[in-house]
């Protein structure tokens, strides 16, 4: 087993760490305190490759592998949450399920301008009655005499909605079928029949953009539908597998920003005469603090390998993407928990960074399926019980 990175995977993790330090990290707080949308660095990362870390050059992306984008992911998110959150949305939910099991004109159409950063994608997947049941759907798409749909519902929680130019979308095209009953259709949001929501108000990552969508008989053609009609359902779940990777890279670039703050805090902070890293009770949490970072992050990379190699020979890797979505996301919870309380009234205080690391933290534990999806997708895939 050999542990070190590629020389390729240092160098996009550097890039993202100097980007990320240089032009992320000095105005996090003002983006989470305005919400605003970071639109010009977002453009910025795409001139570097990063909203398309895995996409071939050819579709307009850096053309690299599942690790150098978790490695990517936890530069940017130790900076800001919310930037990589937008990467993550546009890296894994959008490119990667185009890249899959769209056609070659689809990927050229609508893969090349959001890996590149030009424009932002987006994944429709959650409605206001249907979360974790995702098959619960109301969203419908009717088949036309001229093979092309009409679509009617509703959209919530989507993330980069407000400003996405393209997007994923999932529809019942049989309810009678349930899952078998989903299809997928890529989205022009500049089209007739499409409908933005008011911008949800959010704990956290306040600065990536999130409304729900309607749509009001909008019309796609055949040459719209993404993958087979009627596995949706399918190409939901193996995106959200890859989704999974992303979340836990991010609450490890998340959890590290909070470990390394109270490192510092602990040896500066004087009580009772003496450095607060040297009372028990501080080291204490400084040991579980690290040895929670270690194992999120090697797991993470792990699910990344598992995904290259499902890439090349075939298979899933649904369990190592719950595994380490669930214990990068809980550790990140707890370690930012952890930070705040070492920091005392300062990590209560807006002044430092450690109040909006734990906001953050805690979406990693309900977006893109909750702790409790990734506990039973877990079991079932160990016990092979439903
Ligand atoms: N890959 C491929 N196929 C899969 C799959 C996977 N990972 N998981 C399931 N399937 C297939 C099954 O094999 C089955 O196929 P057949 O019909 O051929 O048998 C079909 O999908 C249905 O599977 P299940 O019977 O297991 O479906 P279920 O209704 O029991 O649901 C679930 C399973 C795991 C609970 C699923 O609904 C789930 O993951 N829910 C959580 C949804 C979620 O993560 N939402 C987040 C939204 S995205 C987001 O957060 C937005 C954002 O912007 C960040």
């Amino acid at each position: 087993m050999d542990f070190r990175l590629t020389e390729d995977q240092l160098s996009i993790q550097s890039i993202a760490r100097d980007f990320a330090q240089k032009r992320i990290a000095p105005v996090a707080a003002e983006f989470d305190r305005s919400g605003e949308f970071p639109l010009e660095n977002i453009r910025a990362m795409g001139q570097l490759g990063l909203m398309g870390i895995e996409v071939p050059a050819e579709y307009g992306g850096a053309g690299m592998d599942s690790v150098s984008y978790a490695l990517a992911m936890m530069e940017i998110a130790q900076a800001d949450c919310a930037h990589s959150t937008i990467m993550s949305v546009n890296n894994t939910l959008y490119c990667n399920g185009l890249l899959q099991f769209a056609t070659e004109e689809q990927k050229h159409k609508y893969v090349t301008p959001i890996a590149s950063g030009e424009a932002i994608g987006a994944f429709a997947l959650t409605e206001p009655q249907s979360g974790s049941d995702a098959t619960a759907m109301r969203c419908r798409a009717v088949k036309q005499a001229d093979g092309g749909f009409v679509i009617n519902g509703k959209k919530s929680w989507i993330t980069s909605g407000p400003v996405a130019k393209y997007i994923l979308l999932f529809a019942m095209t049989e309810p009678d079928k349930h899952a078998r009953g989903v299809t997928a259709f890529i989205i022009d949001t500049g089209r007739k029949g499409f409908l933005r929501g008011k911008t949800e108000p959010k704990l956290g990552i306040r600065a990536s953009a999130t409304c729900e969508i309607e749509f009001e008989d909008y019309r796609v053609s055949a040459a719209d539908v993404i993958g087979e009609e009627g596995h949706g359902f399918k190409i939901a779940m193996g995106v959200l597998d890859a989704g999974r990777i992303g979340i836990a890279s991010q609450a490890v670039g998340l959890a590290r920003a909070a470990y390394e703050a109270t490192l510092e805090y602990a040896r500066e902070r004087k009580a009772f005469g003496q450095s607060i890293g040297s009372f028990q009770m501080i080291q204490a949490k400084i040991a579980d603090m690290k040895c929670k970072l270690e194992a999120a992050y090697w797991l993470t990379l792990r699910a990344a390998f598992a995904k290259q190699q499902a890439a090349r020979n075939g298979g899933r890797f649904s369990t190592e993407a719950a595994v380490a979505k669930l214990t990068a996301s809980e550790a990140a919870m707890w370690i930012t928990h952890q930070a705040v309380q070492v920091h005392g009234g300062m990590g209560y205080s807006k002044e430092m960074p450690l109040e909006r690391y734990f906001r953050d933290a805690k979406i990693t534990e309900i977006y893109e399926g909750t702790s409790e999806i990734q506990r039973l997708v877990i079991a079932r895939n160990e016990t092979g019980l439903r």
